[in-house]
């Protein structure tokens, strides 16, 4: 494995971006922001040992600052929504920045993703580091965070998570990159394959919050227990589905400790990701909101041209007792892995 770094740009108050290219010994490589610890592109042999990038991202700086959906990005301090952006903890309210409907939305108006990360290189992996301040985005506590990405010579691609505060705390990470394995900007994603180890999911309103319940996915279009095109079902009168316009939901994954929950496949290039996690659930999002926009090289985006596969704990767990807890304790080591292992059937 080798990492080179260059340049990328500079966001709009003067802060210079770097990219870092992550090669292994076969020559796949992948491409990362500090900006957002940010996966740019995922290049990745198909079952001809072309390489074809599978992560949809853009060209410019600016367009990551202009641009909704988070693509690629690290989410942090809690992924997903907190409804109404208000929770208690050991007695006192606290007040988050509101940013997608009532509601508080990855991390807020300047998430982590909009951070540059000091970043460091060793021989194996790619190193970043932050202080969130207490307070930041409303928020309690000076949280420490070290994300590490590396990518072996199996075309592993793993990410490392940990932190510490000095206060009791929320967290959730995840990363957000937009899987597309028939080739990020080829068009729609919904010919994928897609297998979930998740015999159930969590019920979302209109503004696509959790209501508490956790539904059997047996008899319902969130049964992904055998592998199914993810379009198959996308469209089916049900009403989770019209209120995230499509997939847009956390499963409840099988299982604890690092397991595979997830594998997605395309036909077209016989590229599969087998992603493996240590986190509970897995937000399934089919890109329903990206809008359409300028891609990478001259590509242009539609809704649903690619998948997230958002390893997390749940949605507003912090308001739902029956949801594993999102708490961080004082001086509590948080750490979490995830990984997507990319292989090609023939
Ligand atoms: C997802 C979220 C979606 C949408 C998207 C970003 O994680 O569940 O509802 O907000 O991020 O556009």
């Amino acid at each position: 494995m080798s990492i080179r770094v260059k340049e990328f740009g500079k966001t709009a108050d003067g802060r210079t971006v770097s990219i870092y290219r992550i090669t292994n010994a076969n020559g796949a490589y992948v491409d990362v922001l500090d900006y957002g610890c940010t996966l740019h592109s995922i290049c990745v042999p198909d079952k001809d040992g072309n390489l074809v990038d599978v992560c949809l991202g853009y060209d410019t700086v600016a367009e990551y600052e202009a641009n909704d959906g988070y693509l690629g990005a690290f989410i942090g301090r809690h992924a997903n929504r907190i409804g109404k952006g208000k929770f208690t903890l050991n007695g006192i309210e606290y007040t988050l920045a509101v940013n997608n409907g009532p509601n508080h939305l990855h991390g807020g108006k300047k998430g982590y993703d909009s951070v540059v990360w000091a970043t460091s290189v060793a021989s194996d992996r790619l190193l970043f580091s932050y202080t969130s301040p207490d307070g930041e985005e409303g928020y309690p506590g000076n949280l420490s965070l070290s994300v590490i990405y590396s990518f072996d010579d199996d075309n592993a691609l793993t990410l490392c998570y940990d932190a510490i505060c000095d206060s009791d705390t929320v967290v959730n990470f995840t990363n957000h990159c937009y899987f597309n394995l028939n080739g990020a900007g080829s068009g729609t994603a919904t010919d994928l394959l897609l297998q979930v180890h998740a015999d159930a999911f969590t019920e979302n309103d209109a503004d696509c919050l959790p209501t508490g319940n956790i539904i059997p996915v047996e008899g319902t279009p969130f049964d992904f227990r055998t592998p199914k095109t993810i379009g198959r079902d996308i469209e089916a009168d049900d009403q989770n589905l019209k209120n995230g316009s499509g997939y847009d939901h956390n499963f409840v994954l099988r299982g604890e400790g690092m397991r595979d929950v997830c594998v997605l496949s395309s036909e077209k290039t016989g590229i599969v990701c087998t992603t493996a996690t240590t986190q509970p659930g897995i937000q399934i999002y089919t890109a329903n909101f990206l809008t359409e926009r300028k891609g990478k090289g001259g590509a242009t985006y539609h809704s649903r041209d690619a998948i997230c596969l958002e390893t997390q704990h749940f949605p507003d767990a912090v308001h739902h007792d029956n949801f594993p807890s999102a708490i961080l304790k004082k001086d509590e080591e948080y750490h979490q892995e995830t990984r997507y292992t990319f292989t090609v059937t023939k």
